[in-house]
């Protein structure tokens, strides 16, 4: 038994699987990037009360899941359990949002949360998301929704659902909240349940056990109740996605797990994950830069799950990211062939060519199943006589053909064969 092993819930991600975690991370990250998404690099530790603020101390996330702990300066310091209040953290203190608006971020990196772990719910988490700040506008609604959208579509994932809904805004919101509370105060509820209806009544709706379910399913929805303005800003989101070619379901009941959303509300389903079916999700949340300390700004966006993301391509039974590790792989038996190949190996990778050779005094053959597992293309083969001779071999590892090429003519005819 090894000594170590991974904390309890946190992936490794590794050849050859981790080829198809980079093409999702940077396929997500380059859909975002089209629409002008500039990247954001962000500290991986924050103070603990950006958190409880931004996030909420309410939520499940604050209130149980924080990686919290004193630093050796005695600061209460958290690994972030997600990257919009961080974001926002970091627009206000530059003063990013006095420039022109909307300010567009984009990030991707691990987030913590002490989740019980299951399949595709990790305490470390891979999330790509965007952010975009300081317009109120329902067409960057769209956008936002749209390119997290073409960012799983890219990857070739078809079989999930946006869901999306409207969470009011301060006009109307409180309102709602105090008719849905008269609503749940009449129900024979437990006690826990009861104290969730005080605290937060939305998450209510949320409560997966069928008997809640059933008393509560007339219960107001928020949908029915938004004010003029918040409903004119939904029914424009969804006219264009309409004219995006977005599909979506409105899903009234959705609650996320997150405090600070308001108006526009979404999230990516996908049914090939069992519980943990949320691929991505977001939203406005017009109020969180206020409340962090900063000028009175909109915002809206999303996070993507990178990991779930892997599930449910693994379920779809697709596969991203390239297969093969390197292009041309290098086999020398010789000191003087090992060094001619390693210049050559040299000069292919300063061409773009990804290059592998052969380490240590193995046997021909041995090198040469090293050549095959690459899923090279091409391998070059010499021995300390071949360069005396003045010519390396190029053999073809699909049809197994293999030609003697002069030394000064190999990158040239391997470049050739591998445009
Ligand atoms: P979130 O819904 O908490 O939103 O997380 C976004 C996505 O991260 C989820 O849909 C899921 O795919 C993935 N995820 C969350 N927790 C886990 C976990 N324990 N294991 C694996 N994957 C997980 C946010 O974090 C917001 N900051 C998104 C946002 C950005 N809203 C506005 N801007």
């Amino acid at each position: 038994m090894a000594d170590f092993k991974a904390p309890k819930g946190v992936p490794d991600y590794f050849p050859p699987d981790s080829a198809a975690f980079v093409a999702v991370r940077d396929g997500l990250l380059a859909a975002a990037r089209r629409a002008g998404y500039g990247d954001i690099e962000l500290p991986i530790f924050e103070d603990t009360a950006l958190f409880a603020r931004g996030v909420g101390e309410s939520t499940d996330v604050v209130s149980k899941e924080m990686y919290t702990f004193a630093d050796r300066g005695e600061r209460s310091v958290t690994l972030r359990p997600e990257g919009t209040a961080g974001v926002m953290r970091a627009v206000i203190e530059h003063g990013l949002d006095r420039g022109p608006l909307p300010v567009k971020l984009c990030y991707a990196g691990p987030f913590f949360r002490y989740e019980r772990p299951q399949a595709g719910r990790y305490r470390q988490l891979q999330q790509v998301g965007v952010e975009a700040i300081g317009v109120d506008d329902p067409a960057l609604d769209a956008e936002v929704i749209a390119v997290a959208d073409g960012g799983f579509r890219s990857l070739g994932l078809d079989g999930f659902r946006l869901e999306i809904t409207s969470l009011g805004d301060e006009t109307c919101r409180p309102r709602y909240r105090e008719l849905l509370q008269e609503f749940l105060f009449t129900l024979d509820l437990d006690e826990d349940t009861r104290r969730r209806a005080e605290i937060n009544p939305l998450r209510v709706l949320d409560d997966k056990r069928p008997a809640v379910r059933e008393m509560t399913a007339d219960a107001p929805l928020m949908l029915d109740h938004l004010s003029d303005a918040a409903k004119a800003h939904f029914e424009t989101v969804l006219a264009h996605l309409d004219a995006l070619g977005v599909p979506y379901v409105v899903n009234p009941r959705m609650v996320r797990g997150l405090d600070y959303y308001t108006k526009t509300t979404f999230e990516f389903v996908h049914d090939g994950l069992g519980a943990q079916s949320g691929i991505g999700g977001g939203g406005r949340y017009d109020g969180l830069m206020g409340q962090l300390g900063g000028q009175d700004l909109s915002g809206i966006g999303f996070g993507l799950g990178v990991d779930r993301t892997l599930l449910a391509l693994a379920a779809e039974g697709k596969t991203v990211g390239a297969a093969n590790r390197v292009d041309v792989y290098g086999v020398a038996l010789g000191e003087t062939a090992k060094l001619e190949l390693a210049k050559l190996a040299a000069t292919l990778r300063a061409n773009g060519i990804r290059v592998d050779l052969a380490y240590g005094d193995r046997s021909l053959k041995a090198s040469m199943r090293g050549a095959d597992r690459s899923g090279a293309v091409l391998a070059l083969v010499a021995g300390d006589r071949d360069i005396d001779a003045g010519t390396v071999g190029v053999k073809d590892l699909g049809s197994g053909e293999q030609v003697d090429i002069a030394i000064d003519a190999v990158a040239a005819e391997v470049l050739r064969r591998l445009s």
